[in-house]
C-alpha cells in the first residue's frame, strides 16, 4: 500500500476525519496555490514579499555577519518567489553558496531547476524532492558547510501549535551550533482579515481543498463527488488556529480501493491548519527548543514576521 493511500485510509477512518495537507501539492495543487498567493485577500505572501524586497540588504548582511561560509536549505520552497530576492542579493555580493530547495512536490523541484538557472545563472542549485527533515539530512550529506535554513510562507503554521515545539526540536537535532533558521510566522490580527484570506472571493482556496479529493480519485481510484462537499474555513481568534474543512452536504458513501467510508450530512473532513502566532510565542518556540532569537523582520503593517534564530 502506498504511503499516500495509507495516510488517506487512516485519516478517513478516524472518528474526526482528516486528510494531511502535504498532499495538496500535485501539479494542479501547485498551480492553485500560486493563484491563491495572487488573490487580493491572501495577505501573507504580500507581507512576506515586502520583507524580502524591501529588507533584502539587511537580511543578507545579517546572515553574512553571523556565518562566514554557508549553504541555504529552503524547506517547502514552492516557487521560491520570495527567497529569490535574497539569493540574488547574496550572489551580487559574490557570496559562494549552494541553494538546496526542498519540496514534497516533484513538479516544484523540476520547475525550479528549469526556471532558476535562467534568472540566476551563477546559482549553484541542488533541488531535493521529499519530506522536510529527510531532505535536510540529504543536504547535510551533500555538504558540511554551516546551514542557513529558510522555512517561509507560514509553512510552520501548517503544524498544529501543540506539535510546533516538537517540529522545532527535531529540526534543531539535525542542525549544529551556529546554524541559522529564518522562519515565516503569520501573526494574529483582525480575525476578519485572517478569515478572508482563506475564503477568497475567486474560490481558489475552495478549489485547492477540493483538488485533494480529485487527487484521491485520480491516484487512488476514489469516487468522491466533489459537488457533495462544501469548503468551510474558520478562525478562532483566541487560539490563533485557522482551520479549513470540507463538509459533506449529504449522507453518502465514498469508495477508495477496498475501503468504504460513510459521511453524514454536515460531517467535516479537517483539511489544514494555518496557525497564527504572537511575537512572544515565536520567541518562546525558539528558546524552548535550542535556538536563540537573533532578529525580527516585520512587514510595514506588522502582520507577518520572519524570525531569524541561531542554534545554540
Ligand atoms: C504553502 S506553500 C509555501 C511555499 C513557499 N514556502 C512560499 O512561502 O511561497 C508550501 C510548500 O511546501 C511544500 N510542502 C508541504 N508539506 C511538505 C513536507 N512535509 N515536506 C516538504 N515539502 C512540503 C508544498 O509542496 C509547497 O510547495
Amino acid at each position: 500500500m502506498s504511503q499516500f493511500l495509507q495516510d488517506v485510509v487512516q485519516g478517513l477512518s478516524a472518528r474526526d476525519k482528516f486528510l494531511n495537507s502535504k498532499y495538496f501539492y500535485d501539479q494542479k495543487g501547485d498551480k492553485l496555490f500560486q493563484q491563491i498567493m495572487a488573490c487580493p485577500e491572501y495577505y501573507p505572501t504580500k507581507c512576506e514579499m515586502e520583507i524580502f524586497i524591501q529588507q533584502t540588504k539587511q537580511l543578507a548582511s545579517v546572515l553574512i555577519n553571523h556565518v562566514s561560509t554557508f549553504d541555504i536549505v529552503e524547506l517547502g520552497a514552492g516557487d521560491a518567489s520570495k527567497s529569490i530576492h535574497l539569493l540574488n542579493e547574496l550572489l551580487q555580493n559574490n557570496i559562494t553558496f549552494t541553494y538546496f530547495p526542498v519540496d514534497i512536490s516533484g513538479n516544484v523541484i523540476n520547475l525550479l531547476h528549469e526556471e532558476l538557472p535562467k534568472k540566476l545563472p551563477a546559482l549553484q542549485l541542488h533541488g531535493l524532492n521529499g519530506e522536510y527533515l529527510q531532505m535536510l539530512e540529504k543536504a547535510k550529506a551533500a555538504s558540511d558547510k554551516t546551514k542557513v535554513v529558510l522555512f517561509l510562507g507560514g509553512n510552520i503554521g501548517n503544524v498544529p501549535l501543540e506539535k510546533a515545539g516538537l517540529f522545532c526540536n527535531r529540526l534543531r537535532q539535525q542542525l549544529s551550533p551556529g546554524d541559522l533558521v529564518l522562519t515565516g510566522f503569520d501573526l494574529k490580527k483582525d480575525p476578519r482579515v485572517v478569515l478572508a484570506a482563506y475564503n477568497d472571493k475567486g474560490g481558489y482556496t475552495r478549489c485547492f481543498n477540493l483538488n485533494l479529493l480529485k487527487r484521491i480519485n485520480d491516484e487512488l481510484g476514489g469516487n468522491f463527488i466533489l459537488e457533495n462537499f462544501a469548503h468551510y474555513p474558520n478562525y478562532d481568534a483566541a487560539t490563533g488556529a485557522c482551520k479549513s474543512y470540507l463538509v459533506s452536504t449529504i449522507n453518502q458513501q465514498v469508495q477508495i480501493e477496498e475501503s468504504s467510508f460513510s459521511f453524514a450530512e454536515g460531517e467535516p473532513i479537517f483539511m489544514e491548519i494555518s496557525q497564527k502566532y504572537t511575537v512572544e510565542q515565536t520567541d518562546d518556540l525558539a528558546n524552548e527548543n535550542g535556538f536563540t532569537p537573533v532578529k525580527h523582520f516585520f512587514d510595514s503593517k506588522g502582520w507577518f514576521l520572519d524570525a531569524l534564530w541561531q542554534c545554540v
